[in-house]
């Protein structure tokens, strides 16, 4: 059992997502799966330049030479894959928009129809692994993921996490003991969910639930950022 995840955020090993992804792999792991960060940044990862040589010329091999044949072939030999990233402008980094255009060789190139009128192109590889989603937004707020569910919707996810207020999981051994309690909750639930998806290849409703608790109220974490930001410029 492998789970492996796709960090895009450009802040690579000290960004939110590395603190949402790292105790959600240590719960996978202590269920007894093989666990793997990859931090894109810190990849090679060229733009798809739209030539569709894999889908013509060279079936299903890319005709730029960087990291990604390896990162396609960690992707395809994970049971579970998730992608995280933070939100930039209502929807993904560039980076993980990146390098999610680049898996065009895993598609066929002929256009197929599905019954409710939408197009679709069928994967080259018989098995894929089951994927997850890891969003978390600078804003507090319900509403700074609906661009993202719109798109993922068509796809089945095992999991998906959405955490608002994500700049406060910055939060340090100074901070109110409040938030520290409810920083290590949010933690606690997302090993929990990563021991249920490498146990049993789900995640349970309660344990979804806890994972979007709320962490600081929307005013308070408000405050406490602008505070921030004045006493910064101030200086
Ligand atoms: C270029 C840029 C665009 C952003 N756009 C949004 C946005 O549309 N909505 C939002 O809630 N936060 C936005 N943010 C804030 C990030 O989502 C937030 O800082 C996040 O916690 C960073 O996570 P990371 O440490 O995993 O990169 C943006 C940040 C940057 C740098």
């Amino acid at each position: 059992m492998k789970v492996t995840v796709f960090n895009g955020s450009p802040r690579g090993r000290k960004s939110n997502s590395h603190r949402i992804v790292s105790p959600l792999l240590e719960g996978a792991k202590e269920a007894g799966a093989q666990t793997e960060e990859v931090f894109l940044i810190e990849r090679d990862i060229r733009q798809c330049l739209g030539c569709f040589v894999c889908w013509g010329k060279t079936p299903g091999k890319c005709a730029l030479n960087d990291d990604m044949a390896e990162l396609l072939d960690l992707f395809l030999e994970s049971d579970y894959a998730g992608m995280a990233t933070p939100v930039y402008n209502m929807y993904m980094t560039g980076l993980l928009k990146n390098f999610t255009d680049r898996f065009l060789p895993l598609s066929m190139p002929h256009i197929k129809k599905n019954d409710d009128g939408s197009f679709y192109h069928e994967g080259r590889v018989k098995r894929f692994p089951r994927q997850f989603f890891i969003a978390n937004s600078g804003f507090p707020g319900a509403h700074n993921f609906d661009l993202i569910k719109a798109i993922i919707s068509y796809q089945d996810f095992v999991l998906e996490i959405y955490r608002n207020c994500g700049e406060a999981l910055q939060v340090t051994d100074d901070d109110d003991p409040r938030l520290i309690k409810k920083i290590r909750e949010f933690s606690d639930a997302l090993k929990k969910a990563g021991r249920e998806m490498a146990t049993n290849g789900r995640v349970s409703e309660e344990t979804v639930r806890d994972v979007h608790l709320e962490i600081i109220s929307d005013e308070e974490y408000m405050a406490g950022g602008n505070k921030y930001w004045d006493e910064l410029i101030d200086d």
